[in-house]
C-alpha cells in the first residue's frame, strides 16, 4: 500500500483524474502534472476532455479500447502495458483517467503496483468522482448515518451483509449483471428486477431511490430521477448512472455502548 522507497530508476509515473467537469473540478496538481509530463496518456469520457488534456501537452495520446478483447481485466491489462512501457524507456509518464483515478480503474493501481515493483517512482493524485458529486448535487452527507458504496453486480454475486440504516451507492447500475466490457445491449430489466427483489425485503417496495448522473458541464444541471424502489426497472439509465439508496431509517443507539464511553446528546 505504501509508497516504495527503492525508487532510483529514470522514469517515473503519476496517474492523476479530470474530475467530472474536466478543467472546473481538475486539482491544480493534476493540470500541472500533465503540462511537464514527458508523454501523457489519457482515459476520459468525451471528446472535449480528450481536447482539454491535447491543449495542455501535445504528446497526450488516447488509451482507446480495443474493441475485439471481450473482458475488462484484458483491456486494462493492454493499457497498463503501454504505460509501463513508456515510464521503462526512463520517460516521465502522466495517466490521465476521468472523475478519480483510482475509483473503478483497475489499471492505474495495477500500474503503479508494478513500476514500483521495478523501481520506479509511481504515484496517484486523488481526483473528484461522481460519488463526490453526488454527494454535492443530492445534498447528502456521509457522515451522520454512514454510506456503503457497492458495484451493482458485484452487489448481487457476492451476498453482502448490508446495513438498511445506511445509505448505500450502487456503481455501474446500468450494465447490471454484465461482467464483459462493452455494452452487449442486452435488456437490463430482468437483473434491475433482482436487484430491487434483493432491496425490498430491507427497504419496502415504496422506498425513494435516486438514480444520479453528474453533469459534465458546469453550465448544466444534473440528472437527479427520484423512482420508488419497486419501479426502479422502468428508470431511465446510462452508462454514466450511480445509483443512490437513502437509509431506511436511522440506526437504534446503545444506551449500554454510550454508557460506558460516557457520551451523552445532550452534552
Ligand atoms: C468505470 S466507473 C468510473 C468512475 C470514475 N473513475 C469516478 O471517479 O467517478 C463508471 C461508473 O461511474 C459512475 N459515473 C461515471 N460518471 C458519472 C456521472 N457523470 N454521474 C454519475 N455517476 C457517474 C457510474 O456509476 C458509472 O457506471
Amino acid at each position: 500500500m505504501t509508497q516504495d522507497s527503492n525508487t532510483t530508476r529514470a522514469g517515473s509515473l503519476t496517474v492523476v483524474g479530470t474530475g467530472i467537469q474536466v478543467g472546473e473540478q481538475t486539482t491544480l496538481g493534476a493540470k500541472e502534472t500533465i503540462e511537464k509530463a514527458q508523454k501523457v496518456f489519457y482515459a476520459v469520457a468525451d471528446r472535449a476532455a480528450a481536447q482539454w488534456i491535447l491543449g495542455l501537452n501535445a504528446t497526450a495520446e488516447a488509451l482507446s479500447y480495443d474493441m475485439t478483447l471481450p473482458r475488462r481485466r484484458t483491456v486494462y491489462e493492454g493499457m497498463v502495458d503501454r504505460i509501463a512501457a513508456e515510464v521503462r524507456k526512463g520517460l516521465d509518464v502522466c495517466a490521465v483517467f476521468y472523475g478519480h483515478p483510482g475509483v473503478f480503474a483497475h489499471a492505474t493501481h495495477k500500474a503503479i503496483k508494478i513500476l514500483r515493483q521495478e523501481g520506479f517512482p509511481a504515484r496517484m493524485l486523488p481526483g473528484v468522482s461522481a460519488e463526490d458529486c453526488l454527494i454535492a448535487d443530492l445534498g447528502v452527507d456521509p457522515g451522520p448515518l454512514g454510506c456503503q458504496s457497492y458495484e451493482a453486480t458485484d452487489f448481487l454475486i457476492r451476498p453482502r451483509r448490508f446495513d438498511p440504516t445506511t445509505a448505500m451507492i450502487l456503481w455501474q447500475v446500468h450494465s447490471i449483471g454484465n461482467l464483459g466490457f462493452w455494452d452487449d445491449h442486452t435488456d437490463r430489466r430482468p437483473a434491475l428486477e433482482i436487484l430491487v427483489e434483493v432491496l425490498v425485503p430491507s427497504y419496502g417496495p415504496e422506498h425513494r431511490v435516486y438514480v444520479y448522473e453528474a453533469s459534465i458541464d458546469p453550465a448544466k444541471l444534473p440528472r437527479i430521477e427520484p423512482v420508488l424502489l419497486a419501479k426502479l426497472p422502468e428508470a431511465k439509465l446510462s452508462p454514466f448512472s450511480t445509483l443512490f439508496v437513502p437509509a431506511k431509517k436511522a440506526a437504534e443507539l446503545d444506551p449500554i455502548m454510550m454508557k460506558r464511553l460516557g457520551v451523552s446528546f445532550d452534552s
